[in-house]
């Protein structure tokens, strides 16, 4: 950790060219808000009092996306360009010596390793500013380097505003700056809005440095990719394809199998454990774990859940919030929406819903029920159809169903109820009352039997 250095974050801009209601940071790439891709990469190198993020557009929603971080924030009321942005955070930056890294939010791959290498190559060419830069075969959109024959930058020029000449450099601007912090506070408020444009243009402050007799050095980054600013959601679309190619090539270094991995999807927030077996187009969201030697069947999508070892997902699962211990089998097409904890071993089988629910070890819910706001104990059978009536259209009713209880097919549980472990519910129940233990549950019409009665119905209609 740096301890001379702060980080600037420009974070403020609506970002027009998205065309969306939210602010450009907040879109997400890879699992997480732009925003906070380039605000990990700042403490990794600084503390977070020496991090200010500016924001404007949408700043609340965006210092909510960052609560927690123990970041600085500055408010930059009206977007009048990454100049004044960065000028509105002058009372905010706790240093007026040592480096200040400018960085802008919408620039999620920078990697740590390349703003170290900015800060090594800053300290040892003594320049003012550094700024990385790098060569693009379609520099279209981007500020252009014009560099001297030492390798100095002389000017960095807006696409916006540059001469067809200009526009023939291939060598552009990143938006990534590492500046000595008292030249850059002594000479910010020279920077006067562009004639063309009307916004106060961070990049002219580098003919600033050079008329006061700076130099300002670039440092030419070969991947450029990298350095990738997000300005339309084609460009989102690509930065989220690199993060999730990364993250899934560095589960399979891990020791995770991923079938087809060009078809899965993983979220950065992801964990998963050795000898796990990812089949195709599977979806692995926010802070998901998964634990050694699980299976995740195709087509499955599971958001914010921890799943213990050996684990079996079968095909087109929903699992979303829920705990999985050792050895569960889900699936497929189960619905686990927020809330569940099943339990070592215990099985959920094709069209059968959970939410609020805890599954005991060893339980089986095999096929076609819907359990909610249950506590089930270990070793209970679900027969086929059971459902929960949780939900009276006013409130919702919790069902308690003890250890070792066996609830035959197509049971209707009105909660609130409590079914005593041990006991024994007919089929086709519907069960409104306290069912004691190791006691038989039989709610329903009994059985009619009319001799002949179907003979003479068929004899009647032919004649
Ligand atoms: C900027 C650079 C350009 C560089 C490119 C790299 C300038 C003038 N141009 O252009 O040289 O090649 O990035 O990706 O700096 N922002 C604010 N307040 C504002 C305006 C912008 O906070 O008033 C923030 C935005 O939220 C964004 C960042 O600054 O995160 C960059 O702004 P953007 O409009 O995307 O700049 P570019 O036109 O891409
Ligand atoms: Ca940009």
């Amino acid at each position: 950790m740096e301890n001379d250095l702060s980080v600037v974050i420009l974070a403020a801009g609506l970002g027009t060219r998205m065309k969306s209601r939210k602010a450009k940071v907040l879109h997400h790439a890879g699992g997480l808000s732009l925003v906070e891709h380039v605000v990990n990469s700042a403490l990794a190198l600084t503390s977070p009092d020496r991090v200010v993020v500016v924001v404007g557009h949408q700043a609340e929603q965006v210092q909510e996306t960052l609560s927690g971080r123990g970041v600085r924030f500055a408010l930059q009321t009206e977007q009048k360009g990454t100049g004044d942005a960065l000028s509105v955070c002058r009372a905010e930056a706790p240093e007026r010596e040592g480096l200040l890294i400018v960085l802008y939010g919408d620039c999620p791959l920078l990697s740590v390793d390349t703003l170290n290498t900015l800060l090594s190559h800053h300290r040892n060419s003594g320049a003012a500013a550094t700024v990385i830069t790098t060569l693009l075969d379609d520099p279209s959109g981007y500020g252009r380097a014009i560099v001297d024959d030492a390798g100095y930058v002389e000017a960095i020029v807006e696409h916006k505003v540059a001469t067809t000449e200009q526009r023939a450099v291939r060598q552009i601007n990143s938006g990534i700056y590492c500046f000595d912090a008292a030249l850059l506070w002594k000479h910010l408020a020279e920077i006067e809005p562009n004639p063309v444009s009307k916004e106060y243009y961070l990049t002219d402050i580098v003919e600033i440095l050079n008329r006061a007799g700076h130099k300002v050095s670039a440092l030419l980054h070969a991947n450029s990719n990298e350095l990738m600013g997000i300005n339309t959601r084609i460009e989102l679309a690509i930065v989220d394809r690199i993060l999730r190619e990364r993250k899934v090539r560095q589960l399979m270094l891990d020791g995770v199998t991923i079938e087809k991995p060009e078809t899965v999807i993983v979220d950065l927030g992801v964990e998963a454990g050795m000898d796990s077996l990812v089949e195709p187009f599977v979806q692995l969201l926010g802070n998901t774990t998964i634990g050694e030697s699980c299976r995740i069947g195709a087509g499955s999508i599971i958001r914010d859940s921890q799943l213990g070892d050996g684990v079996e997902i079968a095909p087109y699962t929903l699992i979303q919030s829920s705990t999985i211990d050792a050895g569960a089998t889900i699936g497929p097409f189960a619905r686990l929406r927020p809330g569940n904890h099943v339990k070592a071993a215990a099985h959920i089988g094709n069209f059968v819903e959970l939410k609020k629910t805890t599954l005991g070890a060893g339980s089986k819910a095999g096929h076609l029920t819907y359990l909610g706001d249950s506590v089930i104990g270990a070793g209970v059978n679900v027969g086929a159809g059971t459902i929960t009536c949780n939900y009276d259209g006013i409130h919702k009713h919790q069902t308690t169903i003890g250890d070792g209880v066996f609830v035959g097919s197509n049971a209707t549980l009105v909660a609130p109820v409590e079914l005593g472990s041990g006991s024994y519910i007919a089929a086709g129940s519907v069960v409104t009352e306290t069912v004691p233990e190791d006691s038989l549950a039989v709610g329903r019409g009994r059985q009619v039997n009319k001799d002949g009665w179907a003979k003479r119905r068929r004899e009647q209609q032919q004649r």
